[in-house]
């Protein structure tokens, strides 16, 4: 099979496209052919050597975690899926042998099948992003119906879900983005839009917001907490020793912090499938690219105004 490889840490310029032999699904997993990719931010900054406390200093690894296939071979002690059956899902973010790949094996709990109606692209371009917003939302956030939740860059792969999903569960959303992007943001639901070039989303100071979710990672911590009302929660993305030590530290006033770090989770990735496959959650796809045009392709990811996803189709 073939699949990308890098054994340096830099920038799309090291990756290389190798031959390799097929993985075999151990206990628990399936084995995909790969039809689509998703592209993710931290593709690129993995390969960059962001992580290498974790990912070690002398890599060998495939890049990226989102995927959309069909299986091709079932694992010892797999229910619920059969062979030629169209699935998407994430790898674990740290691990060695991405989804840049004609082949990958992933446990079947992380998987679901994909909807009917959704393209292989859109539904590649789903797991990690939705299922952080999910996560965020949801699982931590626990938004009530009528929540106010401020998204700090809601035009984006997570943005995009964020809001999309924050709607669902009847929240009531102000969306940041840039000036090009307030219609896009409108469109998906947000009821009040700022332009981040022009306004400081929290420059009054006033206590506003049930959850404030911020993807971009600009707001100041300071002033966030103070615009969460009594028990409402600042989401970061962003991890870091201050971020880490924030979020287990105990607070006085009421207030949430919590650092999210996205796994995979097949229940969840279930639910985010039953909404794609209704109708109230879409993947905007600003681009697909060619699976030989990943160097083009991350390059306009790093470039940080993505709006909504990118996917590599196989
Ligand atoms: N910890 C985790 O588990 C986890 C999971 C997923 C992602 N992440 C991280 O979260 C970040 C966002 O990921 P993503 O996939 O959403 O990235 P993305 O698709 O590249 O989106 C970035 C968005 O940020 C917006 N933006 C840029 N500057 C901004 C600013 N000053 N204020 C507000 N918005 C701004 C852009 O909107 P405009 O074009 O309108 O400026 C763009 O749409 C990345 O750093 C990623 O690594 C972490």
């Amino acid at each position: 099979m073939w699949k990308y490889r890098y054994q340096h840490y830099g920038g799309p310029e090291v990756l290389e496209r190798v031959e390799a032999e097929s993985p075999s699904p151990g206990s628990g997993e399936v084995r995909v052919r790969v039809r689509a990719i998703g592209i993710n931010p931290i593709d690129w900054k993995l390969t960059r050597g962001d992580f290498r406390l974790l990912t070690g200093f002398k890599p060998d690894r495939t890049p990226g975690a989102d995927f959309a296939g069909v299986i091709d071979e079932i694992g010892p002690g797999v229910r619920g899926f059969s062979s030629g059956q169209a699935v998407f899902g994430m790898l674990p973010l740290l691990r060695a042998q991405g989804s840049y790949a004609e082949f990958v094996c992933a446990k079947a709990e992380h998987l679901a099948p994909v909807p009917d109606g959704i393209s292989m692209t859109d539904a590649a371009v789903m797991p990690l992003s939705a299922l952080t917003a999910f996560r965020a939302l949801f699982l931590h956030g626990r938004i009530a119906p009528g929540a106010d939740v401020l998204i700090n860059g809601a035009a984006g792969g997570v943005g995009s879900f964020a809001l999309q999903l924050a709607v669902i569960g009847r929240a009531r959303v102000t969306a940041v983005s840039s000036a090009e992007n307030q219609s896009y943001c409108r469109g998906r639901g947000a009821i009040h839009t700022i332009d981040y070039s022009s306004a400081d989303p929290l420059q009054d100071g006033s206590a506003l917001y049930d959850l404030i979710f911020d993807i971009a990672g600009t707001l100041s911590y300071r002033r966030a907490i103070d615009g969460l009302r009594n028990q409402g929660m600042l989401v970061t993305v962003h991890p870091g020793i201050i971020a880490l030590c924030r979020s287990v530290l105990p607070r006085r006033d009421g207030k949430r912090y919590h650092l999210e770090i996205v796994k995979p989770d097949g229940r969840r990735l279930h639910r985010i499938a039953e909404h794609a496959a209704a109708g109230r959650l879409a993947a905007s796809v600003e681009q697909v690219y060619g699976i030989d045009e990943v160097e083009t392709a991350w390059r306009r990811s790093m470039s940080g105004h993505v709006r909504g996803k990118l996917a590599l189709s196989v």
